[in-house]
């Protein structure tokens, strides 16, 4: 996962970021922002959950206050991508009532195919 999660990501975007734990573990987290360019997206950069923590209903519970977050700052669609391959985050998503797009070949420049997820607030 460090390959999608640079460090900037944690020194810049901890505000608006979430993390579960349990007993004193860290066992999920959505690392999130608010567009400073587009003043009505928020967007979702990483979300993951422990494999022995899924299927509980806890990545839902960081969406849902990512959502309320968002929400407060007057934002009306949270955006996210993934890639093609990634059909567990795509059922995710799909039951977050997020739209899924039609692959988007080069997305992050030659070779990158992504789907792109939209849901409005
Ligand atoms: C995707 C991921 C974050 C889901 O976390 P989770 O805590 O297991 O998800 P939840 O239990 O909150 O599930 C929420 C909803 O998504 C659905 N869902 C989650 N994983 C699913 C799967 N593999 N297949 C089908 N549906 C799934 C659940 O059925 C649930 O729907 P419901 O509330 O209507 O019953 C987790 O599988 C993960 O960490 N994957 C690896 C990292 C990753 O791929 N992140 C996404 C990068 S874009």
């Amino acid at each position: 996962m460090t390959a999608g999660l640079s460090r900037l990501f944690l020194d810049h975007f901890f505000s608006s970021s979430l993390i579960a734990e349990a007993n004193d573990r860290l066992v999920g987290f959505l690392v999130g922002f608010l567009s400073p360019s587009q003043p009505t997206v928020a967007y979702i950069h990483y979300v993951a959950v422990d494999p022995d923590f899924r299927a509980k209903g806890l990545a839902r519970e960081l969406y849902t206050r990512f959502f309320d977050l968002a929400r407060a700052d007057a934002r009306t669609v949270v955006q996210a991508i993934t890639s093609p391959q990634n059909h567990r985050s795509i059922a995710f998503h799909t039951a977050m009532g997020f739209t899924v797009s039609d692959p988007y070949e080069n997305h992050d420049g030659p070779g990158t195919t992504r789907v792109r997820f939209s849901r409005l607030l």
